[in-house]
């Protein structure tokens, strides 16, 4: 019998009481302890449905000395506030994307959290959905050849007016919002090629933050990786890997819920084949991945995967400001 982490939740966001707070409630690896919120009543409906778990503010649960792992899915400006908070009272952490808002606070967060052996993890739980290890088992076993070019999108229609993600001053615009996800897929997908940002564009709307983008990238082995991006677009969630003699396409790529079959559509010069792959749970994929995190103590793939996402953004940052 494996031990189970207790793990508390710092604010109920959309996405902490639609899928972490359930998730981590459900998971056979954890405990969900306590959930917190600005407003008590909030928090108290959150944690209600939930037998067992209790409620207080963001600072309670931070000090609760049974708590072992934090989840924050604040909004993105309070990552580092509140991820270094977590770790200065001994909590390993699950942090939403992206971590950061800039490069040096992940420095920081990582030169302590190792210090203090503890883990920092971001949340991009599409990473443990079982179609994209299909996929790159199509791609080990040459199924369409060489790799030539690698495409990705995530855009989505306009989001209500007073949405986080439209506030400069939360962290919010797409790059660091949809934009993170081609940028990861990249890396989950072809993590042994050493990929170079040579451009990178953004459009900004009148609330201050970027709506839409678009990054470059190429490595020496010459595959060429084209990512777009935005947040008033028609919706699209995929990935695409061009091959010498075929190509792959993942037709939702990053949000497939639970018990949805995603389609990927696999074609060579002998024809198309769309192939509805099983359902899967990255959710609880995920939290049984950071269990394990937890049980080895070994930390050091995860910091470095933060890192480079983190490095990436950074320099696509500086290439939209000032092309190359
Ligand atoms: N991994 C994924 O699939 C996924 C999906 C969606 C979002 N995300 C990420 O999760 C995070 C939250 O996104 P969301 O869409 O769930 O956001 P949201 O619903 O707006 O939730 C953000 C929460 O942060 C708390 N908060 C504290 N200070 C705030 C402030 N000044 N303004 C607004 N909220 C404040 C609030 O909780 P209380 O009022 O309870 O304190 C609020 O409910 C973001 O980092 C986003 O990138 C990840």
């Amino acid at each position: 019998m494996k031990k189970k982490y207790n793990a508390a939740v710092l604010g109920c966001a959309s996405i902490a009481v639609r899928s972490l707070i359930p998730e981590l409630f459900n998971s056979p690896r954890f405990n969900l302890c306590a959930v917190s919120s600005r407003d008590p009543a909030k928090a108290r409906d959150a944690a209600k449905r939930y037998d067992g778990v209790s409620w207080g503010t963001y600072e309670d649960v931070i000090r609760d000395r049974h708590i072992d792992l934090v989840y924050i899915p604040l909004p993105n400006s309070m990552h580092h506030e509140w991820t270094m908070n977590a770790l200065k009272n001994g909590k390993h952490v699950l942090c939403e994307k992206p971590l950061v808002t800039e490069y040096g606070q992940l420095e920081e967060i990582t030169a302590f959290a190792r210090a203090q052996r503890l883990l920092v993890a971001e949340n991009f739980q599409f990473r443990f959905h079982s179609q994209h290890q299909w996929v790159r088992n199509a791609l080990a076993g040459q199924k369409i050849g060489e790799i030539r070019t690698f495409r990705a999108s995530f855009g989505i229609p306009p989001l209500p007016v007073g949405n986080i993600r439209y506030h400069p001053e939360l962290g919010g615009g797409s790059l660091l919002d949809n934009g993170a996800y081609p940028l990861k897929a990249l890396q989950v997908m072809l993590p042994q090629y050493n990929f170079m940002m040579k451009a990178a564009t953004l459009c900004y709307g009148a609330s201050g933050v970027d709506i839409s983008g678009g990054m470059y990238l190429d490595c020496p082995e010459g595959i060429a990786a084209e990512l777009a991006f935005g947040m008033d677009n028609f919706y699209q969630c995929g990935y695409e890997i061009w091959g010498s003699t075929g190509k792959i396409t993942s037709t939702r790529a990053y949000t497939a819920p639970p018990g949805f079959r995603p389609r990927i559509i696999f074609e060579t010069a002998d024809g198309v084949e769309n192939i509805d792959m099983p359902a899967d749970n990255h959710f609880a994929n995920m939290l049984l991945h950071i269990a394990g995190c937890l049980d080895s103590g070994d930390f050091e793939d995860e910091y470095a995967q933060n890192l480079r996402q983190a490095a990436y953004i950074k320099r696509a940052f500086e290439l939209a400001a000032h092309p190359a």
